[in-house]
């Protein structure tokens, strides 16, 4: 029974969940494909630094070639992150006829097509379940799962980071700095953080998501990102008093063929089933038009539960390695790319406007709204102390982003208006 060899690229957070798993789960993994799995050659940056799991220092390495042209080995697993030299060495390594496992998104969202087609060329499997939504196996889902439906909409909190720190916030009032060290230190968050807060993390995770789940090209570009680093304390308040909760939501929907891809702090109506989903928890909701709602929650980062994934799609590999079919999973899209235009977008909208508080600011306000068809759900209005104007916030009704956006443009001309301070998508109430 000859045991699979296993090459590492990175033992970090995940490396090292994965050589654990492997370790600790090795009877399933036998049972399940009938030989041993052994660990032959893991690629880090310093081979004298301190490692998580125990490991010989002859099964280091700091060159590369150990790993992707090593005849021993017959699955690589890239988990050191990084893009473009990463997607040299996964070239080299499919080109040496490796499967590839990887938990690499940046990679995925950007060099996803070619590498699979790469991968397809050399009869070789690529898999990536542990880029979108760490321990959640959503892409099997898609792709296996829900097969036969046709999806038309997920809302995905697919940023373990982001969810986190707005869900302390929220809950506990901490400030955004301190817990964003937390998260990074628990190991949440990205080497440079800064693609968690901005969205761009969540952004590719949906670019990947929408791929699958609609079976088109979908670039990065296609999705339009904002971040929560301009996210206030007073935001997540006055979200509070109106019923909502504000998560960093990404929305892909297909209507008539079409799509919208964004990454947002949006508001959520407080019952909504997304809204429970706290700390570094993800959770991806997809709705199919004959299966209906479905939900799939857990855990979104951090080392086991992200190796996992990873382990499980090593898994996948062995048994088409049992039946000899690698490479022959990857299916292209069934459909060319078309993008709604911002007229053909409808949300719900929250806003926070500081205005004079004299006779008829607020009708001001109002008709330029209606002007527009555009209504309002909820709306509060509370002096400010100790000055002349008064703090709006409002809830429309649906309106499309090209109405919005133009709304917004003549509020902030608007005499009595002091300021828009803050505007946030709203989803969730009601239809989907
Ligand atoms: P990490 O803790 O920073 O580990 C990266 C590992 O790769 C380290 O062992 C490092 O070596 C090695 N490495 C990095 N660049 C290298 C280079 N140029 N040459 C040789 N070795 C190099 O990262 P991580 O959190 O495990 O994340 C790994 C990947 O998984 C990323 O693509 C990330 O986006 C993805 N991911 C992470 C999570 C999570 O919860 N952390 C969840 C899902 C997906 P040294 O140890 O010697 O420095
Ligand atoms: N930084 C990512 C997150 C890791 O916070 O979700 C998992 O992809």
């Amino acid at each position: 029974m000859k045991a699979i060899h296993v090459g590492l690229l990175g033992l970090g957070t995940v490396g090292s969940g994965v050589v654990k798993i492997i370790e600790d789960h090795q009877d399933k993994l036998m049972h399940q494909v009938g030989c041993p799995v052994k660990v032959k050659k893991v690629l880090v940056k310093n081979i004298e630094k301190d490692r998580q799991v125990h490991i010989s220092k002859e099964m280091l390495t700091t060159n590369v070639e150990d790993v992707i042209n090593n005849p021993d080995i017959d699955v690589v697993i890239e988990v050191m992150g990084g893009v473009e030299e990463t997607r040299d060495h996964l070239i080299s390594a499919l080109k040496a006829k490796k499967h590839v496992v990887t938990a690499n998104k940046d990679l995925m969202a950007v060099y996803g097509t070619e590498l699979l087609s790469i991968a397809t060329e050399n009869g070789c499997d690529l898999f990536y379940e542990a880029s979108v939504a760490g321990g959640i196996p959503i892409l099997r889902s898609l792709v296996d799962g829900l097969a036969s439906d046709r999806i038309t909409k997920m809302m995905g909190i697919v940023n373990g980071t982001t969810n986190f720190i707005l869900t302390k916030m929220s809950k506990l009032g901490s400030a955004y700095d301190e817990v964003l060290k937390e998260a990074q230190d628990l190991g949440y968050a990205e080497s440079d953080p800064t693609s968690d807060v901005e969205g761009l993390d969540a952004a590719r995770k949906m670019a990947i998501l929408a791929r699958l789940g609609f079976s088109m090209h979908v670039d990065l570009e296609d999705v339009s990102v904002k971040g929560i680093s301009s996210v206030t304390d007073d935001d997540i308040s006055y979200s509070k008093r109106l019923g909502y909760t504000m998560k960093l939501i990404g929305i892909a929907q297909r209507e008539n063929g079409k799509i919208e891809v964004a990454v947002e702090p949006t508001l959520l109506p407080e019952t909504h089933p997304l809204a429970a989903v706290n700390d570094e928890f993800n959770a991806v909701y997809v709705y199919g038009e004959a299966v209906g709602e479905t939900m799939f929650y857990g855990p979104g980062a951090g080392s086991l539960p992200t190796a996992t994934a990873v382990v499980s799609d090593l898994v996948g590999v062995m048994k088409n390695m049992r039946l000899g079919v690698n490479g022959r999973s990857a299916v292209a899209p069934q459909f060319a790319k078309e993008l709604k235009s911002p007229e053909h977008i409808y949300a719900q909208h929250f806003l926070r406007i500081t205005a004079k508080d004299q006779v008829g600011a607020f009708s001001n306000i109002t008709s330029l709204f209606s002007e527009r068809g555009v209504s309002f759900e909820k709306i509060l209005q509370l002096p400010i102390k100790n000055s002349n104007l008064a703090e709006i916030v409002i809830v429309t009704h649906k309106a499309s982003h090209s109405d919005f956006e133009e709304i917004l443009q003549r509020l902030n001309d608007l005499q009595v208006v002091e300021e828009v301070k803050s505007t946030y998508r709203v989803e969730g109430n009601g239809s989907i």
